[in-house]
């Protein structure tokens, strides 16, 4: 039997795979219904942005930061544990203004940031230009957010498959749960269409996969849906930009080997992951807006990929009232990547140590909850 099988093999499974390990838990399997890192956190953008993405204080706020800062530490263990360098560019973010109203926004943002002690610098169109000489001159104002970074979420997803090949974590893919396996309330393990797997603790980081599985416990507390997001890349120089630069309508993430991806759209389309040339169009022009060049530029790649966003769109942490034996860790909606670390932590020490923190009360499942699943009749 394994101590633990984590459904999902996206940046959150392969995530509490590896903190699993180093922390000493063996006979770990991570199942994936198709292969490991090829869904959303592929699709991402890589920004571990929260004082620019975030409208106000609070917990997910302090989550989202908590997280950030655990990257650097992250980086440096993957690339002497992998050989994989994932790319943690530090040199800040960028956010320009060109409206009233996105001036409106930003200096409230940097408002109640800096008294809460958070950096942020105000910079104007021509200190913003000599930053970063290849954005607008449209500009009104410019903030810099110089602990929001960016990582390279592909070589961030190769790093941790690594890790798992390297340390016998047993990766099954191309296998999907049908059902969770429950006896009295423990889940016992799942039901995948190439039969059964049976674990002491079973972990849901199935994304926008979640609610496609049957729970086998009703009512179910958490719903969690697709919302599609479409990127488009084009090919520069390397190094035209340093920074994540965003508008209120979207951003440019600058890679090291010269692409920019310009993101996003947030689409309720369901499950289907195609993209569209009215996307393409509307992307390309939030990126010419930051910087004109990008008009003249030829789009060279172009992908989607579906968030996991529950109700209030907070991420789902932490196990079910009355129900042993499993652990969520799901609908990370915008912020997968950035919040990878922090879930996984969160995971092992509920899992090993049976440490719940504060976190979880806040975004465990039960917050969903219309009766106790215990007592609730199985399916
Ligand atoms: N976190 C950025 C996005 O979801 O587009």
């Amino acid at each position: 039997m394994n101590d633990v099988l984590i459904i999902g093999g996206g940046v959150i499974g392969l995530s509490i795979a590896r903190e699993l390990h180093k922390r000493g838990m063996k006979r770990i399997t991570l199942l994936e219904q198709g292969v490991c890192g090829r869904e959303s956190s592929w699709a991402a953008g890589g920004m571990l942005g929260p004082q620019a993405e975030t409208d106000e204080a609070g917990v997910f706020f302090d989550i989202c930061c908590e997280s950030r800062d655990l990257y650097p530490q992250l980086a440096a263990n993957l690339l002497s544990e992998t050989g994989i360098d994932i790319e943690l560019e530090r040199s800040g973010t960028l956010y320009l203004t060109f409206t009233d109203e996105d001036v409106r926004e930003l200096r409230a943002r940097c408002d109640w940031q800096m008294k809460a002690g958070f950096v942020v610098e105000r910079l104007t169109g021509e200190e913003a230009r000599k930053a970063e000489p290849a954005i607008s001159n449209d500009i009104r104002e410019a903030f810099i957010f110089p602990n929001d970074w960016q990582v390279d979420n592909r070589k961030l997803l190769a790093a941790l498959r690594r890790y798992a090949e390297m340390n016998d974590v047993q990766v099954i893919e191309n296998t999907h749960v049908t059902t969770l396996v429950k006896q009295d309330n423990t889940v016992k393990g799942v039901e995948t269409n190439a039969g059964m797997l049976s674990a002491a603790t079973t972990v849901l980081a199935t994304g926008a996969w979640t609610s496609l599985i049957q729970l086998g416990v009703a009512p179910f507390p958490v719903r969690v849906e697709p919302v599609r997001g479409q990127i488009i890349a084009f090919q520069t120089a390397p190094a035209l930009f340093k920074r994540v630069i965003y508008s209120r309508r979207g951003y440019l993430v600058p890679r090291l080997d010269g692409r920019i991806l310009a993101g996003s759209t947030t689409e309720n389309v369901g499950f289907d992951r195609s993209i569209t040339d009215s996307a393409a169009e509307e992307l390309k022009v939030i990126a010419t807006e930051i910087a004109p060049f990008v008009s003249a530029l030829s789009i060279t790649d172009h992908w989607s990929g579906l968030r996991p966003k529950a109700k209030d769109g907070l991420p789902v942490l932490g196990s079910v009232s009355g129900l042993a034996g499993l652990f969520i860790a799901t609908a990370h909606y915008r912020n997968g990547i950035l919040l990878a670390p922090i879930s996984a932590k969160l995971t092992a020490e509920s899992l090993l140590d049976g440490v719940d923190s504060a976190y979880l009360e806040q975004f465990g499942p039960d917050r969903f909850a219309v009766e106790p699943v215990g007592l609730a009749r199985s399916s």
